[in-house]
C-alpha cells in the first residue's frame, strides 16, 4: 500500500528545546488519522515538521513519497491543504463563502484572478460536499464560526491537495457549532471515500469525542513522543487512555465516537 507519510525515528529540535523525539509513524493510503494529545504534547510540533516548518534534526522523512532534504519542500507543501483555527482571523470582509473558498486556487487572501467557471463548479460542489453548499453567497463574515471553519476546508480542499491535515480545527466553536462542523467533516469523508483517489485526512485535536468514525487510526503523543498509535478501537481503550492520561478513566461510545470520564 502507498506510504503518505512515514516518518522513522524522527526528531526534531529547535535552539535547545527538543520538539519530538524518536518518531516512527507510517500513515498509508486509505487510513485517516486522528492525533491526539494535551496541550503542549507537540501536535503542532509534528505538522510543523510535516509542512517542513521545523528541522527534521534526525531520522527519516517522506511525505507523499518525497524524501526531506531530497526535494523541494515548497513543491509538497502545495499538495497539502492545512487548516488551524487561527487561519479564520485572516479572512474579513464583505467577501462571499464561495469567493473565499475560490480564493483557495489562487492561494491569496482575497480573490484577485478571475476564476474560470470550472473552478466555480468545482468550488460549489466542495461546498456541497461539506454540506454547506446553501451558503456559497453568504458573506463570510456572516457565518456561524463552524460554517466559517467548513468554508476554510473546502478554501484547503479547492487546490485538491493529496494530505488534508486539521489542527485543532474546532478551537472556540460552541457545543452546536461543533456538531455541526463535524457533520460537515464526516459528510465530506463519506464523499471522499467512494472518490476515484481518496484523500488523507489528519485530525489533531485534543477532544477525544472529535474523533469521527471515518478515522481508522489513532496517535497519542505525550511529551514530544509517542504514546501509542494504531488502528482506533485498539487504541481507544479504557487502559490504553488511562496509561496515556496517568489517570483512570473510562469510555463511552456513542455513534461510533468515544467520550472520555473520570473513574473516581
Ligand atoms: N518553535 C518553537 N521553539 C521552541 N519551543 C517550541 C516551539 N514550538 C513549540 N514549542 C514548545 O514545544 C511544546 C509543544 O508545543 P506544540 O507542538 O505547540 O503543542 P500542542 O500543539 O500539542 O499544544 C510546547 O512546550 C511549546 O512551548
Ligand atoms: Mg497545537
Amino acid at each position: 500500500m502507498r506510504m503518505i507519510i512515514e516518518l522513522k525515528a524522527a526528531s526534531s529540535i529547535t535552539g535547545d528545546t527538543e520538539l519530538l523525539r524518536g518518531i516512527d509513524w507510517v500513515v498509508r493510503a486509505g487510513e485517516h488519522w486522528a492525533v491526539l494529545g494535551l496541550n503542549g504534547s507537540g501536535k503542532t510540533s509534528l505538522l510543523n515538521l510535516l509542512n517542513g516548518y521545523v528541522p527534521l534534526s534526525s531520522g527519516v522523512m517522506r511525505v507523499l513519497g518525497r524524501r526531506y532534504g531530497a526535494y523541494d519542500w515548497r513543491a509538497l507543501r502545495k499538495r497539502v491543504g492545512f487548516i488551524s483555527s487561527s487561519l479564520q482571523e485572516r479572512f474579513y470582509g464583505g467577501e462571499t463563502a464561495l469567493e473565499i473558498v475560490l480564493s483557495g486556487i489562487f492561494s491569496t487572501i482575497g480573490l484577485y484572478d478571475s476564476p474560470r467557471r470550472k473552478d466555480i463548479a468545482m468550488a460549489r460542489s466542495i461546498l456541497e460536499r461539506l454540506k454547506c453548499g446553501p451558503l456559497a453567497g453568504h458573506n463570510y463574515s456572516s457565518l456561524s464560526q463552524g460554517e466559517k471553519q467548513k468554508v476554510l476546508i473546502a478554501r484547503a480542499l479547492v487546490s485538491r491537495p493529496r494530505l488534508l491535515i486539521m489542527d485543532e480545527p474546532s478551537t472556540g466553536l460552541d457545543f452546536f457549532s461543533r456538531e455541526e462542523f463535524l457533520a460537515g467533516v464526516h459528510g465530506f469523508a463519506e464523499s471522499n471515500s467512494s472518490a476515484k483517489s481518496p484523500l488523507t485526512l489528519i485530525y489533531v485535536t485534543h477532544h477525544l469525542e472529535e474523533i469521527l468514525p471515518v478515522f481508522t487510526h489513532v496517535l497519542l503523543l505525550k511529551g514530544g513522543q509517542i504514546h501509542s498509535a494504531g488502528e482506533t478501537r485498539k487504541i481507544l481503550t479504557a487502559g490504553n487512555l488511562s496509561s496515556f492520561f496517568g489517570v483512570p478513566v473510562a469510555l463511552r461510545w456513542r455513534s461510533g465516537r468515544a467520550w472520555l470520564e473520570m473513574k473516581y
